[in-house]
This record gives structure tokens, C-alpha cells and sequence, in this order.
């Protein structure tokens, strides 16, 4: 190695996705994440006698199980992120040990680490991110990456508008030539918990109850819109965290199955004839789910679909075409036409049926008749919900870009400041 550029290329780099909801994991190189991990981890306290005599904290117990599907007593659930950044390192520490020990399996000093970040993270947080892969996991390499950038280069792009909406927020991100155009950047929280959240008030509206798989012990079929038929396990006693991310879980999985984008505005006339959905709940509780599932979607368009929203603040709450318009309306006007030919669509909630092809319908109505409007998206869910890591994937794995490591050495000699140089 020499003038503390990282040279170790023989060795397979780490990529790591982090996001609110999931946590994307696997070597450069590689068509897919090794793991695809809950970002909500299980922490379990366990209070000693030495406790109250010494002053300590009671010890914690981490516990990582993809679904949570265990019920294990006293077990809180938490999440290291906030805003889509990390918020809560000491648990991000925990996250990041047991991906090592269970997905990657090898020693972290022995692979270079290429991370995703928020297009809006800190310097603060870039620099504590940078110190704690070097000074704790001893890694040989660093580069930390924004994951707009990141889902721009896994569509073999580098300038666009990349719309990602996750669990947390929906974002446009201006990229151009691969760097963030940070005064573009428009977020909402209008995303996939939002939507979880609509969908919960609605089954509740039901009258029905929300019995999650993991408290079921037997249940028999029923016929459609029958009270359900089912006996309880017994259970140790469970924390309130754990039984709302549990009551979540079902949800996401009828969010998942039955949302629907309507093809125009929703105008609730023209949608009573459309056939219902049929969903079956855990419990074998079973019914037609019908124009609630074009309602609710509509949300992400209107926001005046959104009922009983709290701990937002009005102004952001904003429809998809609402953020790419105004995102690319904040940028120069000599690259508008670049972006609106580049519009890549990625993250777990676009996957909603319909989304896209409402979502180009209504930028078309808007988009200025000297610009060509194009939207990129890749039909396969995987790999619409793991673009960011696929693009880290495809960068990390480029001969030309392991000059661009930051190395161990020159870490050393310039401290974490110098990801502010190396990592734009
Ligand atoms: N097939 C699907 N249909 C509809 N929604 C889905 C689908 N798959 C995942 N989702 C939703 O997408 C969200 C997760 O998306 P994603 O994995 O992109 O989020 P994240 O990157 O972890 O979070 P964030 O971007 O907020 O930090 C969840 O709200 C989930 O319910
Ligand atoms: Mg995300």
C-alpha cells in the first residue's frame, strides 16, 4: 500500500443498506444482499441484584429474529434509526455486530466497508459513522455513499430524480454526474408507516380484532365475514412495543396485499363496482376488502385522504408528483431536462399495485411539452426495494473506484473529517 491509498481489492468489500425498516447486507460483487435484516431490534433487560447497590444499568440482551415472531418476555422493540439517519448508536452497534457474526461471518478487519447513508445525513454523523467502522471493527476501508446515488447507479444512471418511498418518508433526490443536489432534496413522511398506520384505523373501523400468528394456537375455517374461530396460546408477558410491531406486521402484510393505486383521482362512484379483494387474517377471520383499498393508496397522491394524521406538520405533507415536481423545480434549469428523462422509482411502498403507472400518468399532466418525461423503475420487488444496495453492489466491485476508498492509513492521519473530502 502506499500513499495511504487502500489497495486490498482481492477481498470482497461489505455493503451495507441501512434503512428504516430493513438493514441490506452482502459482499460488492454480488446480485443480492445476504441478509435483509429488521432494522427494529429486540432488547431484552435483565435487572441484577448488584443493580440497586451499585448504581449499574440493568444488563440487556439483544435479540435479532428476522419476523419477531418469538414472544419472549420483556422484550422491547427498538430502532437505532430517526429520520432515516442513526439516531441511537449503541444499538446500531449491536445491529452491526450480529450482521457481521450471522451474515457475513468473517472478521470485519478482514473486508472494506462501503455504507449507505440519507442524501440529508449529518457531518456529525458521517463523522461518527467513519470513526466507529475504524476504530471498533478496524476495517482496512471506508466509503460512505448517499443512497440516491447509490439507486441512480443500479438503473446504470448517474444524473435523475431518484423517488424512494420506504417505510418512513418519500424523498426526491436531484442527482447529477453521481453528486446529491442537496437545495432539491423534498421529503414527506407520507410513506409505508403512514399507510400502516391508515390501514390498522381501517380494520379497526371493522370491529374486528387484530390477532397476530404468533398468539394463535388453532383456528378453524370460517366462512367470509364470519367472526373468527381460534384459540390463544399462552404467553409470557409481553411488552407494549412488541405487540404494536407485531399488530404491524399483520398489517404490512394486508397493506401488501391488498392496497391499490386507482389509474386516475379516486372518485368514489366510479370505484363501488370494482371487485373486492379477498383477504383472510391470521386468526382465519376472512372478507372482501373493496374500495378502501383504492382509498387509502390515494393518500400517497392526495393527501386529503389521509384521516386522523398526528405528530406531522401540515406543510409536509405532500403527494408523490408533488415532491418530484417541486424537487425538480428547485433545480437549475439547464439540467431539468435531464432529470424529468430520469425519474427512478425505488422503495418497498412504490411496489404498492399501480403506483408507477399512476405516479407517470400524473408527472405527464404537469411536465412542461419541451421535456421528455421518462420513469425508470425495475418490475422485480427485490430489487425495487434493494436498489441502493445493488447499486453499492455494482460501485464497490469497480476497478476504477478502489482509489476512491478512504484508507485505514489516511484515516489515521486525518481523522474522520476526511470522509467530508473523500465521500461527497
Ligand atoms: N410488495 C409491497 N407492496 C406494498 N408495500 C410494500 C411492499 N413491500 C414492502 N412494502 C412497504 O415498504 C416499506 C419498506 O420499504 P423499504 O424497505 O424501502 O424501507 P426502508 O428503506 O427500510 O425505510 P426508509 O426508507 O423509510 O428508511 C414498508 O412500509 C413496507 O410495508
Ligand atoms: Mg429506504
Amino acid at each position: 500500500m502506499s500513499g495511504g491509498v487502500y489497495g486490498g481489492d482481492e477481498v470482497g468489500a461489505v455493503v451495507f443498506d441501512v434503512g428504516s425498516y430493513s438493514t441490506r447486507v452482502g459482499y460488492a460483487g454480488e446480485d443480492s444482499p445476504k441478509g435483509d435484516i429488521s432494522t427494529s431490534i429486540g432488547v431484552i433487560s435483565e435487572p441484577d441484584e448488584a443493580m440497586e447497590i451499585d448504581n449499574k444499568k440493568p444488563a440487556k440482551r439483544y435479540h435479532f429474529d428476522p419476523q419477531h415472531m418469538y414472544p419472549i418476555s420483556n422484550k422491547e422493540i427498538v430502532n437505532p434509526l430517526k429520520d432515516g439517519m442513526i439516531e441511537d448508536w449503541d444499538l446500531f452497534e449491536n445491529l452491526l455486530n450480529h450482521i457481521y457474526k450471522e451474515h457475513i461471518r468473517d472478521d470485519s478487519s478482514a473486508h472494506p466497508v462501503l455504507m449507505s447513508e440519507a442524501s440529508w445525513n449529518t457531518k456529525a454523523k458521517r463523522a461518527k459513522i467513519t470513526e466507529l467502522l475504524f476504530e471498533k471493527y478496524d476495517i482496512p476501508a471506508f466509503f460512505l455513499c448517499k443512497n440516491a446515488v447509490l439507486a441512480a447507479y443500479a438503473h446504470g444512471r448517474s444524473t435523475g430524480v431518484i423517488i424512494d418511498s420506504g417505510a418512513t418518508q418519500t424523498s426526491a433526490v436531484p442527482v447529477h454526474d453521481g453528486y446529491v443536489l442537496q437545495r432539491g432534496i423534498v421529503r414527506t413522511p407520507i410513506a409505508g408507516n403512514v399507510l400502516t398506520s391508515q390501514c390498522l384505523d381501517l380494520v379497526q373501523e371493522w370491529g374486528i380484532d387484530i390477532v397476530p400468528s404468533y398468539m394463535i394456537k388453532s383456528k378453524k375455517q370460517v366462512e367470509e365475514e364470519v367472526p373468527a374461530d381460534f384459540s390463544l396460546r399462552d404467553l409470557p408477558p409481553l411488552t407494549d412495543s412488541y405487540k404494536t410491531y407485531m399488530k404491524s406486521e399483520l398489517i404490512r402484510d394486508f397493506q401488501k396485499n391488498c392496497l391499490q393505486v386507482s389509474d386516475s383521482p379516486f372518485v368514489q362512484s366510479e370505484l363501488e363496482n370494482v371487485p373486492g379483494f379477498h383477504y383472510e387474517f391470521p386468526n382465519g377471520y376472512n372478507r372482501q376488502v373493496g374500495i378502501e383499498r383504492f382509498r387509502i393508496s390515494e393518500g400517497l397522491f392526495d393527501t386529503t385522504h389521509i384521516k386522523n394524521i398526528k405528530g406531522f406538520e401540515s406543510t409536509t405533507l405532500l403527494g408523490a408528483p408533488h415532491v418530484i415536481n417541486t424537487c425538480i423545480g428547485m433545480c437549475d434549469i439547464d439540467i431539468r431536462p435531464a432529470l424529468y428523462n430520469s425519474i427512478v422509482v425505488v422503495g418497498g411502498n412504490t411496489l404498492i399495485n399501480g403506483f408507477v403507472e399512476r405516479l407517470n400518468r400524473e408527472l405527464l399532466q404537469k411536465t412542461p411539452s419541451n421535456m421528455r418525461l421518462k420513469l425508470v423503475s425495475n418490475n422485480q420487488s427485490s430489487e425495487r426495494r434493494f436498489s441502493s444496495w445493488i447499486g453499492g453492489s455494482i460501485l464497490g466491485s469497480l476497478g476504477s473506484f478502489q482509489q476512491m476508498w478512504v484508507s485505514k492509513q489516511e484515516y489515521e492521519e486525518s481523522g474522520a473529517k476526511v470522509v467530508e473530502k473523500k465521500c461527497p
